[in-house]
């Protein structure tokens, strides 16, 4: 092996073992910094030397952002779903059962905790991951290896002397709980429907089509059964324990239990310690340990006779309904909210809880100071679950959802296609005008210090701003006029209004608060169109065909651009000297030149970043595509492009095309 194989070699071993020290084992040895070097010069040695690629090197966990569909295999042992029980009893009874079954045989039994997630299936061949698979129906679920590759604990190739050639092992993807806070925290500002619980929002970021995406989230995976012909031991805990050794993350809550008392006392422990967890759990799952036991008790068509599912109770709580209130969005949605006598759940006080839409408040059928169920199960959100009728007063009306703005008193309108209802007076509701002040000025939009929530509130209230324009007209005397501002709160406005004229304009663009325009579809429109002028004047036609943006927030922006206010605002930001346009696409004019062309774009350039490439091609009326096809007309090549990509290329004929060419293209 030549030296720089070598050293490649090395690094990824070291790489390997120190994501897994970080993300398995929680211990690491090393610091970010002294990672990330490793990583940059694996990184560097990869692309001066192609031939050694790998596939399931470390440096290819970032996600590549290459969007395909899924496509779908069969399992090779199907998925099965477990039998529940709900009480200690119930457990006590399938431990009688199996016993009896195994003929009166004593049967050690492995107690683990059912993870909250979604099931994953990996398969391992000669060491390494060559597929993950979602459950599906059960038979044939679909591939999701891009995706997996992104979850760092993972080990995308493994090494021992009892590695099985070929192997399966399954487990749960989960969303950590501070993951699921965050991501839901981001979805909250921006207005997206938030996820129920972490268990959607793993099935969810899972099958999303962009792995860049899926790597940011923050998904993590236990394992829990292995399947295959050749295991090193004949009992699912040692297997499972190999299987830690090989570098899984294996939950250190496996527990090996002898008889019915282990068994209860394991159940009340993790019913209050499952609390302290990082993770959601919603249950224990019982195993037979034996192998050969297991193929004993068999199956029954839906799930193993040699394992079941103990579900833990939700937490729930009885409270009266005070009162149902209706909150008014900075896009306008109407949320029905249950306001309750405080009721303690789970450690904390629950005073209100959402009741999300008329629908989900219809089909619960709340009257007036009913008695509602409260419960935190795997949710962190409380949310409503049930009535209890035999409270209910015989005069009790429904509660009916409000046909005006409870706050500008305008008629409601439905959001075609969906379960809301919305006030749309948009541009003269007060919690609406507030809920963009606040937008505008936030961190991840034009980040101007010194305005808070309730300094937006005030501004509005005494009639110096209702819109983003009135901002750069305020100086150090109106806001000495409001309460508890001083000289010196007013010089950090006016400094944090100053240094807004340096943020980008796809960040200016998020900030406008046009409703379906979020953070990641600004970014998307700012960086393919390039100004807000030519944004102004496209069509629907045009606007759809640039990636992520459907026909909903095509008729969005050009709404939004319809409002004479609207342009207005656009020209006194423009006055203030905001930045309205993108540095690249700016000096890019906007040509048809590479008009019905699609691009795929691979490897490394020296003139312009590959981000950049994208926003030339779309600038000029070409179209970006992840992966080649015989439709592909170009394929745009830096440095290092993947063997597998230039092959591919080759071998259906597509042009390969050098940046110099490319940009000789667009030059007019
Ligand atoms: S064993 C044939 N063990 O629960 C038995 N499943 O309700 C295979 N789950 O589909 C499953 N934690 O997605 C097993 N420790 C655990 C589990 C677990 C969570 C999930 C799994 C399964 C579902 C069944």
């Amino acid at each position: 092996m030549n030296p720089i194989e070598q050293e490649i070699n090395k690094l990824r071993d070291e790489l390997n073992r120190h994501n897994h020290k970080y993300y398995v084992e929680n211990s690491p040895e090393i610091s970010d910094r002294e990672f990330d070097e490793m990583m940059k010069r694996l990184e560097a040695l990869e692309q001066m030397h192609p031939e050694y690629a790998d596939p399931l090197s470390p440096t290819r966990r970032v996600g590549s952002d290459l969007s395909k569909g899924f496509e779908q295999v069969e399992h090779v042992y199907p998925m099965l779903s477990l039998g529940n029980t709900y009480s200690v009893g119930e457990v006590d009874d399938w431990v009688k059962r199996t016993e009896n079954a195994l003929m009166g045989r004593k049967a050690e039994i492995v107690g683990e905790l059912k993870f909250d997630g979604t099931g994953i299936s990996l398969i391992y061949e000669h060491g390494r991951l060559v597929r993950a698979v979602t459950r599906g129906d059960g038979e044939k679920g679909d591939v999701v290896t891009d995706n997996v590759m992104t979850i760092k604990s993972i080990p995308l190739v493994i090494t021992g002397d009892d590695v099985p050639d070929f192997f399966e092992i399954r487990g749960e993807i989960v969303l950590p709980w501070k993951a699921f806070e965050r991501l839901n925290a981001e979805r909250a500002f921006n207005e997206e429907p938030l996820f129920a619980n972490p268990r959607n929002a793993a099935a969810g970021t899972l099958k999303m089509l962009n792995p860049a995406v899926v790597a940011a989230r923050g998904l993590d995976a236990y394992l829990y059964y292995m399947l295959g012909e050749n295991l090193p031991y004949d009992n699912h805990y040692d297997n499972m324990m190999a299987a830690r050794r090989w570098g899984f993350k294996v939950s250190d809550a496996m527990t090996v239990l002898h008889d019915i008392d282990e068994v209860d006392r394991f159940i009340s422990h993790w019913d209050t310690a499952r609390k302290e967890l990082p993770v959601a759990t919603d249950g224990l799952v019982f195993k037979i340990n034996s192998l050969r036991q297991q193929l004993n008790l068999g199956f029954t068509a839906k799930s193993p006779r040699w394992a079941i599912a103990y579900k833990f109770a939700a937490e729930r709580a009885l409270t009266r309904l005070r009162y149902v209130s209706f909150d008014v969005g900075r896009l306008g949605y109407i949320t029905p909210v249950a306001n309750l006598e405080p009721v303690l759940l789970s450690g904390t006080i629950v005073k209100r809880a959402s009741l999300h839409n008329e629908d989900i408040m219809r089909a619960l059928d709340i009257h007036d100071d009913d008695m509602l169920y409260v419960e935190k199960g795997g949710e962190i959100i409380p949310k409503i679950t049930g009535v209890e009728l035999s409270e209910r007063r015989a005069d009790a009306r429904p509660v009916e959802f409000v046909s005006h703005c409870p706050v500008c008193g305008t008629a409601l309108v439905r959001v075609e296609g969906e379960a809301a209802w919305m006030c749309p007076n948009r541009w003269g509701c007060a919690p609406q005008i507030i809920g963009r002040i606040e937008h505008f000025v936030g961190r991840r939009m034009m980040n101007i210090d010194g305005i808070g929530d309730e300094t937006a509130a005030a501004l509005y209230a005494a009639g110096y701003v209702r819109n983003a324009g009135d901002l750069y007209d305020l100086d150090r005397d109106k806001l000495l006029t409001l309460e508890g501002f001083g000289p010196r709160s007013a010089e950090r406005v006016m400094e944090g209004l100053a240094a807004s004229r340096e943020v980008p304009f796809e960040r200016v663009l998020f900030a406008l608060s046009i409703p379906y325009v979020g953070e990641t579809t600004a970014k998307r429109i700012a960086r393919s169109v390039g100004s807000i002028d030519r944004l102004a004047a496209m069509s629907a036609a045009e606007l759809t065909a640039i990636e992520d943006v459907g026909p909903r927030i095509a008729e969005s922006i050009i709404e939004y651009f319809s409002i004479e206010t609207n342009r207005r605002t656009i020209e006194r930001l423009r006055a203030a000297g905001l930045q309205l346009e993108t540095a690249v696409a700016a000096n890019a004019a906007l040509s048809d030149t590479l008009a019905g062309k699609s691009f795929v774009i691979s490897g490394v350039f020296a003139r312009h970043s590959r981000d950049e490439y994208k926003s030339l091609i779309e600038a000029h009326g070409g179209k970006n595509v992840g992966s080649i096809s015989k439709k592909t007309d170009y394929v745009l090549a830096g440095e290092n492009m993947g063997p597998a990509k230039l092959e591919k290329a080759k071998s259906l004929g597509i042009p390969i095309i050098g940046e110099d060419e490319f940009l000789a293209m667009i030059d007019k």
